[in-house]
C-alpha cells in the first residue's frame, strides 16, 4: 500500500488490502517481532464522537508497536468546546504526533484533515461516510473463515447511515463479491453509495427480508440502527427492532455461515446467537489489534521510508 492516509475504502486496491491483511496475519503469528518497531513514535487519538473499540484498539495497537499515544479526550474538555476549527485542531496536533486517528460526526472531516496535515491520518469514522480501518478488520475476519473470493454476503440493518457498510461494500467490489442488502425501504443504501457500486460493475441486490436468501450466504453482516444519525427520532422508532436475528432465525442457515457485527449491538443480534458456531463478532472486534498494528506499521513505513525513528520535534 503506497498511501499517505487511510480516508476511504475506495482508495484501496485488492493488492493494498491483501498486503495489509498479510501483514496482520504475520503480526498475529509473531507479535514479538513487531514489539519495538515504532518505539519513540507517537499516535494521536482524536475522537469527536464516542468509541470503545476503535479508540482502544488503536491505542493498544500503537503501544504493541512500541509507540506512545496521546488522546485529545472528550470534545467538552478540549479547545474544540471554545470554537476551535477542525483544521486548526489537526494542524496543531500534527506537531505532537507521528500519525493521527480521527473520528468525527461530519462526512468529509477526515478528507479535510488529510489535506491539512503531513503525518498519516486514519479515518476512524466520519459521520455516515466511511470507516475503512473497520473494513480491514472485517475483511481479515472474513478471509480467515472463507477467503475473499467467490464470497456471498448479506448486509442487514441500517444501510443508509451505517458507515461500516459503505466502506465494506466498496472494498468487496475488489473481490467481485455477491452482495445482498437487507433493510427497510427507508434505510436502503444512499444513492451515492449505490451509484459508486454500480460504477465498479458490482452485482448488488436489495431485499426487504433475510429469509429468502439466508441459505445462499457465506457471511451475514448485521448492523445497528444508527439512532444518533436520525434527524427525526420518531423515524428511528418506526424502524427500530425490525431487523433482529436470534438462534431460531439461523436454524436453517448454512453450517459455515459466519455472523458478523461491527458492534456495539443493541438488540439486533439476540444473546443466544453468541452460543452458536456462527457468531464471530467478538473475534472480529479482537482482530482490530493485529489489523490496526499492520495498518499503522504500513502507514508509518510509507511516511518514513528511510526508517528514521521518532518525532521531529518543533517543526
Ligand atoms: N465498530 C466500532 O467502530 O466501534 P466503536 O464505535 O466502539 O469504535
Amino acid at each position: 500500500m503506497r498511501q499517505d492516509h487511510l480516508i476511504t475504502a475506495t482508495q484501496l486496491s485488492r493488492d493494498d488490502i491483501e498486503a495489509v491483511l498479510d501483514r496482520a496475519r504475520a503480526v498475529a503469528d509473531d507479535p514479538a517481532a513487531y514489539a519495538d518497531r515504532h518505539a519513540g513514535r507517537v499516535l494521536a487519538l482524536c475522537f469527536f464522537e464516542p468509541s470503545t473499540r476503535t479508540r482502544m484498539s488503536f491505542d493498544s495497537a500503537a503501544k504493541r508497536l512500541g509507540m506512545n499515544t496521546i488522546d485529545m479526550g472528550d470534545v467538552d474538555s478540549s479547545s474544540v468546546s471554545k470554537g476551535e476549527s477542525l483544521s486548526d485542531t489537526v494542524r496543531v496536533i500534527e506537531g505532537y504526533a507521528d500519525a493521527l486517528v480521527l473520528r468525527h460526526p461530519s462526512e468529509g472531516a477526515a478528507t479535510l484533515a488529510g489535506e491539512r496535515v503531513d503525518v498519516p491520518v486514519v479515518n476512524a469514522g466520519d459521520g455516515a461516510g466511511q470507516h475503512p480501518s473497520q473494513t480491514l478488520l472485517d475483511l481479515h475476519t472474513i478471509r480467515e473463515d472463507h477467503g475473499l473470493d467467490d464470497l456471498t454476503i448479506g448486509v442487514m440493518g441500517d444501510l443508509k447511515y451505517g458507515r461500516t457498510v459503505h466502506s465494506l461494500a466498496a472494498a468487496l467490489t475488489e473481490f467481485d463479491a455477491n452482495q445482498h442488502f437487507i433493510s427497510p425501504e427507508s434505510l436502503r443504501l444512499p444513492r451515492s453509495v449505490r451509484f459508486d457500486l454500480h460504477e465498479t460493475g458490482a452485482q448488488i441486490r436489495e431485499h426487504d427480508d433475510l429469509e429468502p436468501i439466508l441459505d445462499e450466504l457465506d457471511v451475514l453482516y448485521v448492523t445497528r440502527i444508527q439512532k444518533e444519525r436520525f434527524p427525526d427520532e420518531n423515524e428511528y422508532h418506526r424502524v427500530a427492532g425490525e431487523y433482529q436475528i436470534d438462534a431460531e432465525t439461523l436454524a436453517d442457515a448454512p453450517d459455515d455461515l459466519t455472523v458478523m457485527h461491527p458492534l456495539p449491538r443493541v438488540d439486533e443480534i439476540a444473546p443466544d446467537v453468541d452460543e452458536t458456531d456462527h457468531a464471530r463478532y467478538f473475534e472480529q472486534a479482537h482482530n482490530g489489534i493485529p489489523v490496526r498494528m499492520a495498518l499503522l506499521d504500513t502507514l508509518l513505513e510509507n511516511a518514513n521510508p528511510d526508517g528514521d525513528e521518532g518525532t521531529e520535534v518543533g517543526r
